[in-house]
């Protein structure tokens, strides 16, 4: 009987199912999941109304901005990025929303993932954080960033990859495939040529086209046309006396022209400064544009946004046609079906112990062994005293910074992170010096007091009476988030370190043959000392697991394999941005967008980092340079040809052997040079690297690929890359100055 019952109800559920069947007739094709995107778009474009499309390009709140409410399409919700999901702000206002629910993982700054040259923990990171925006639905992440590393001063190089524009491409596109497999778009920033802080939205960039294409655009470039990223960020500065949000060379010619971008371009908050411009060749999107919510009485504020009734107005009055609208929609509402509209999307997740586990992996396989004399690290066993000196020991560097400013659940000092690895050593902090005793960002505290009564000259005799009976030293210094540090719109204002750190390590250096010199940065500092410490790691901000980090590397439970993404000179003077007219610009006459304009001229060309460095000298430590605790061995490299005809490609390939008792990882790195060429080139070029990890005897071979790419310039009067036939060096290295074997090849 039961069982009758039970086939009478299937059966019934079975009709019931086949009287209703689900089909894709009845449903719109711009909901329909099956029709491919384009068509879905096409379908929704064609019920909107100017009113819809208008509201659409222009934000509604802080960090959103509409879908198409009629017609069930989701809002755009952006979120900084690119080391942590922001805090929730309040709708009109920068300060945080005091949600309880917001606080996130702090991922290490990109600067750091930069040096892990590791294309897999890129894509691990991206991944990662993505997860974290999907979960709490977000659209768009702003990030990540890859303004080339121009100079030491600049208050954002901690957010970037480095100085170099294969790096910093090899290393992008994994992230933004990481991010974007949560159906969460990246935004690719800051389109382009915002290299520093001071003056950004004013400073109009001169540079030349092959400097351009050879330096400042490749990343972006890998980011949209291997990474595919489906947003990108317009700047705040000028270039071509136009501001990058209504650029009509970089928008329209480059980005959408030559690379086929067909993505959402969004501007920087508040860096659309005209209507008409704007409408012909800029942003699809306006955000940050100033208003206090309220100025517009019983309107809708946002309304008075370049994008919105200046928009509609001009629109009217037939001074700009539709054309540029309708694309600007469909590239939104393209982004909308690629995110929050895939029903096939994950969920996401927040503060994983899978997040954490990715944050410790990537900030210690990030941190650089810069010098290490006697074998002072690792420290091994259980030392009886550890001491520890200086303010970044303690203070937490998720907040402050700028937009990257993040509400971290856990962040765990250096201090911390060394107590928990030694658990029985005595581990003592002393202050040493006070640098920034602030620690509020947009209403997030650290709730840290970090005030200090002791003089400058107490704080050292303390440090130095303490270092006396200690094992080891460990001085944990560099640079913080604080303003004229690593921070978002000043510079630094020296290349020195700040806070009279330079004599707290010379004093330690004369009571100690024990120091170790934890620099946190996220730019290269002046070390006078150099000679004076034996042990010297440059750290970065790590962020959650900072701490943790930075114990496994000086343990020695993780053998260091970071190595620098930028060169570190000896002084200042030794950069290659001199001159008023390279930084910070020469104020010229007249205003552009009602605003004055400082002419920045980038006449270094594409003499950036270790390109000008190989010429002129002045290196402390090289770009790509980074030690281990043990010994790697080079043999000499192989070339599959001796000729490379045009089409085809050349492979160099290398033995490398871990010839020391740990195991541990190389970051073996291919240089181009190109001696015979018709037109000035550096004297060599970074287009490989491979990061190898090794068992202690173990031997691999790593091989590269050399294409016609790779031994390109941009010819400015062809507007072309050009390969010259002729003779070419490949140079296999562990860094722009230890070139380990080179071979000779020709392109016929
Ligand atoms: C920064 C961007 C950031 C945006 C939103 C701007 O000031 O330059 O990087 O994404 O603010 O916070």
């Amino acid at each position: 009987m039961k069982c009758k019952s039970l086939l009478l109800g299937l059966a019934l559920l079975a009709a019931a199912c086949n009287q209703t069947p689900r089909s894709n007739e009845n449903i719109p094709v711009y909901l329909d999941d099956n029709q491919p995107i384009e068509a879905r778009v096409e379908d929704a474009f064609q019920r909107m109304t100017l009113e819809e499309k208008i509201a659409m390009v222009h934000a509604q709140s802080k960090f959103s901005s509409p879908g198409v409410p009629s017609l069930g399409i989701p809002e755009i919700w952006c979120t900084d990025g690119p080391h942590g999901i922001r805090a929730e702000v309040l709708w009109d206002e920068w300060d945080q929303a005091g949600w309880t629910n917001d606080s996130i993982t702090a991922f290490p700054a990109l600067s750091g993932l930069a040096a892990t040259w590791d294309r897999d923990l890129s894509r691990l990171y991206g991944k990662s954080i993505g997860e974290e925006a999907r979960y709490r639905n977000k659209t768009v992440l702003l990030g990540p960033g890859v303004n080339i590393y121009r100079f030491p001063l600049n208050g954002r190089n901690f957010e970037y990859m480095g100085e170099d524009p294969y790096l910093a491409s090899e290393m992008v596109v994994p992230y933004v495939e990481g991010v974007q497999s949560n159906g969460v778009a990246v935004c690719v920033k800051h389109y382009a040529l915002n290299n520093s802080e001071v003056n950004r939205h004013v400073a109009n960039t001169i540079v030349d086209d092959r400097t351009l294409y050879e330096i400042y655009l490749p990343a972006f470039k890998a980011a949209v046309q291997k990474g595919h990223a489906w947003s990108i960020m317009a700047a705040y500065n000028l270039y071509n006396n136009e501001h990058l949000c209504s650029n009509e060379v970089l928008l329209d010619k480059v980005l959408r022209g030559e690379w086929g971008f067909d993505g959402v371009v969004i501007s920087d908050w508040g860096g659309v400064h005209n209507t008409l411009q704007t409408a012909r060749h800029g942003v699809d999107l306006e955000y940050g544009s100033w208003t206090d919510g309220l100025t517009m009485g019983k309107t809708n504020a946002y309304d008075s946004y370049f994008l919105a009734a200046p928009y509609r107005e001009a629109i009217a009055k037939g001074e700009i046609g539709t054309e540029e609208l309708d694309a600007r929609v469909k590239r939104l509402l393209r982004l909308i079906f690629r995110t929050s509209m895939d029903r096939t999307r994950p969920f996401g997740s927040q503060t994983s112990p899978e997040h954490y586990a990715a944050a410790r992996k990537i900030g210690s396989e990030s941190i650089v062994l810069l010098k290490n004399d006697n074998a002072l690290l690792p420290m091994a066993g259980k030392p009886g005293k550890i001491l520890v000196v200086g303010e970044n020991a303690v203070k937490m560097m998720t907040v402050g910074g700028g937009s990257s400013s993040l509400k971290a659940k856990l962040e765990v000092s250096p201090l911390d992170g060394i107590k928990a690895r030694y658990p029985e050593s005595t581990v003592v902090w002393e202050r040493g010096y006070v640098g920034d005793v602030g620690g509020e960002y947009n209403g997030v505290s650290t709730g840290q007091d970090l005030r200090e009564s002791r003089s400058a000259a107490t704080l050292i005799a303390d440090a130095v009476k303490a270092a006396k009976d200690a094992d080891y030293v460990i001085f944990i210094g560099g640079l913080n988030k604080a303003e004229k540090q690593d921070s978002e719109s000043l510079d630094r204002v020296q290349y020195d370190l700040p806070y009279n750190q330079d004599a707290v390590i010379e004093a330690l250096a004369e009571a100690t043959d024990k120091l170790i010199v934890v620099n946190i940065s996220g730019n290269a500092v002046a070390m006078p000392w150099v000679d004076k410490v034996p042990a010297i790691v440059q750290d970065w901000y790590l962020g959650t697991q900072a701490g943790h980090s930075l114990a496994d590397v000086l343990s020695g439970d993780v053998n260091p394999s970071g190595h620098l993404p930028f060169t570190f000179p000896v002084s200042y003077a030794d950069n290659p941005v001199q001159t008023d007219k390279q930084y910070p610009g020469i104020l010229r006459d007249g205003t552009i967008d009602g605003m004055p304009v400082l002419d920045m001229e980038y006449t270094e060309g594409i003499y950036v980092g270790y390109r000008w460095y190989d010429l002129k000298g002045g290196v402390l430590f090289p770009f790509g340079h980074g030690l281990s605790y043990t010994t790697f061995e080079f043999g000499e490299p192989q070339l599959s040809k001796k000729m490379m005809k045009e089409g085809s490609t050349v492979t160099v390939t290398v033995a490398v052997k871990n010839t020391g008792n740990v195991a541990g990882a190389e970051v073996v790195q291919l240089y181009i040079a190109d001696p015979e060429a018709s037109v000035d080139r550096p004297l060599k070029e970074l287009k490989g690297f491979a990061k190898v990890y090794l068992e202690p005897g173990q031997t691999a071979d790593v091989s590269f690929t050399i294409d016609k790419d790779a031994l390109s310039f941009f010819d400015a009067a062809k507007h072309a890359w050009t390969a010259e036939k002729g003779l070419f060096k490949a140079l296999v290295a562990a860094s722009a100055q230890d070139i380990r074997g080179s071979v000779e090849f020709e392109l016929l």
